[in-house]
């Protein structure tokens, strides 16, 4: 329990730093992307209100920050596994752990008074490194969405709600069989991956009801 809370914590912590806040301070007079665009913390509203440089970093950053928490996750519980011989699907369980943990600091931001972004970005890196093949998917069903809308929100809430159904397949078909990973695994990591898709979703209520409304601003990039 104690190497879980180490993982939870850490992760969460690096996910706090929120880096589109940062760079927007940094790039556009000291001003807070939360009361700029949309008022969301994220990439697509700085590249919206600040510009393709604070977008670049923020991009950078806030991807290495999902993907070193999932790499520390990783390695705790490969050590874990080590000590007590426990079986190695088990070291995926600390990945999904510090990936989920660190999302949460994303959205809520230990740092900045907790109002954070929306966590796609984050998700993405995370996604990436828990399985290459999942980001695919998911990024592909992400780009279809976009290139026929040049609308992000839908975009993201569409790869999201397709990260637990291709989590499910790949758990239940790829890798629940003997000598490899147990129907539990298939459960777990399922609930992690419908946990990431639902914080996602929530986090995008405002974004749905403006579509309903047809008022959903399209992708734009602001030229400094
Ligand atoms: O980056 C999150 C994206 O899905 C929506 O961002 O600023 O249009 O609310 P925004």
């Amino acid at each position: 329990a104690l190497p879980s809370m180490l993982v939870a914590a850490v992760s969460y912590l690096l996910g706090s730093i929120s880096f589109s806040i940062l760079f927007t301070k940094l790039f556009y007079s000291r001003k807070d992307i939360r009361t700029l665009g949309s008022g969301n913390a994220g990439l697509t509203n700085v590249l919206r209100c600040v510009g393709v440089k604070a977008g670049i970093l923020t991009f950078v950053f806030d991807f290495s920050k999902g993907a070193a928490s999932v790499l520390v996750g990783r390695a705790v519980f490969q050590q874990l596994c080590l000590q007590y011989r426990l079986p190695e699907y088990f070291i995926q369980y600390g990945a999904y752990l510090a990936g989920i943990a660190c999302v949460v600091g994303h959205i809520y931001p230990l740092y900045f008074h907790f109002r954070g972004g929306k966590g796609v970005l984050a998700s993405a890196a995370i996604i990436a490194f828990l399985d290459w093949r999942y980001f695919l998917i998911a990024v592909s069903i992400f780009a279809v969405v976009f290139t026929f809308t040049r609308i992000v929100s839908i975009s993201s809430v569409c790869g999201a709600l397709s990260f637990p159904l291709i989590n499910f397949l790949f758990s239940y078909f790829r890798d629940c069989r003997p000598g490899a990973a147990p129907l539990s695994y298939v459960w777990i990591t399922t609930a992690f991956s419908m946990l990431f898709a639902g914080l996602l979703v929530y986090k995008h209520r405002a974004n749905l009801e403006r579509l309903k409304n047809g008022t959903e601003k399209r992708f734009s990039i602001k030229h400094s």
